[in-house]
């Protein structure tokens, strides 16, 4: 275990001026895996970016293994934690898969061989291995999601932050992909929509609004605090109207019939 990142106070504004973070504080240790939810403008992405080293922040301090992020840290930052975009266009920009999760690795300097075994073990990570040849903007969106988190991996990084990784997907794509992020060892943020994802996935939830944290804790109890959510824009995962409760069971029916 051992604490991984520590952010206090952070500030970013954007220079058009908006305030997308107003003081934002959190820990997260080692193998954590904590959603981020909230509704759409409350900073989510922000914070990602500035967690991932892409953007600096205005103002707080930022900590990682320890070691405060100063103004010539980002590219130590970016190889310790790996941000999945929200849309996998703007992670896949070469011709095929392979090219676009050896990029990375090509760019830190490795040698071929070590490049070739990164991405052989990325693709493994993400059953993406049959694709390597396959040209990136020929695949699924799903398919594109899995690759896209595989550039990532590539660079072997300690944190994967993922930006509404399920988004867009149909309901085997969206399972498949629960099923990955659930197989992957990495300490994880993920912020996201999807309730019944973080239901499943993520034992850790942080809500925020209007660019900060209003609420920090076990998921099994944020979720059930309905009040809190609605308060935030937010949905429990698994709403049940009241007069599907009435309809009759298959056995039921077979019984009738
Ligand atoms: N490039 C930008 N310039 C100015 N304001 C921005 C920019 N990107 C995002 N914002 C604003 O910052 C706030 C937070 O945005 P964002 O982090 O994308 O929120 P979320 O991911 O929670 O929807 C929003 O009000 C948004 O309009
Ligand atoms: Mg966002």
């Amino acid at each position: 275990m051992g604490l991984l990142i520590e952010a206090e106070g952070l500030v970013y504004i954007y220079p058009d001026g908006h305030p997308a973070l107003q003081g934002v504080s959190l820990r997260m240790e080692r193998g954590e895996k904590v959603a981020v939810v909230g509704p759409n403008g409350a900073g989510k992405s922000t914070l990602l970016l500035v967690l991932s080293g892409l953007l600096r922040p205005t103002a707080g301090v930022l900590r990682v293994e320890g070691r405060q992020v100063g103004n010539k840290d980002g590219r130590r930052l970016r190889t310790q934690v790996g941000l999945v975009f929200q849309d996998p266009d703007d992670q896949l920009f070469s011709l095929t898969v392979f090219d676009d999760v050896a990029f990375g690795p090509i760019y830190q300097g490795l040698s071929e061989q070590e490049v070739r075994e990164r991405v052989t073990q990325a693709l493994d990570a993400v059953g993406m291995a049959w694709a390597a040849s396959r040209i990136s903007h020929h695949l699924s969106v799903g398919e594109k999601k899995r690759v896209a988190i595989a550039t990532v991996l590539a660079l072997r990084p300690e944190i994967l932050l993922l930006d509404e990784p399920t988004a867009g997907l149909d309901p085997r794509g969206r399972r498949e992909l629960i099923g990955l992020l659930r197989d992957l060892p990495q300490t994880m943020l993920v912020a996201t929509h999807d309730m019944r994802l973080v239901a499943e996935l993520l034992p850790r939830v942080i809500i925020m609004d209007q660019g900060r944290i209003v609420a920090d804790g076990p998921t099994s109890e944020i979720l059930r605090d309905e009040r809190l959510l609605e308060a935030h824009g937010l949905e429990p995962p698994y709403p049940c109207p009241a007069a599907w409760n009435e309809l009759p069971t298959r056995e039921e029916r077979r019984d009738e019939g």
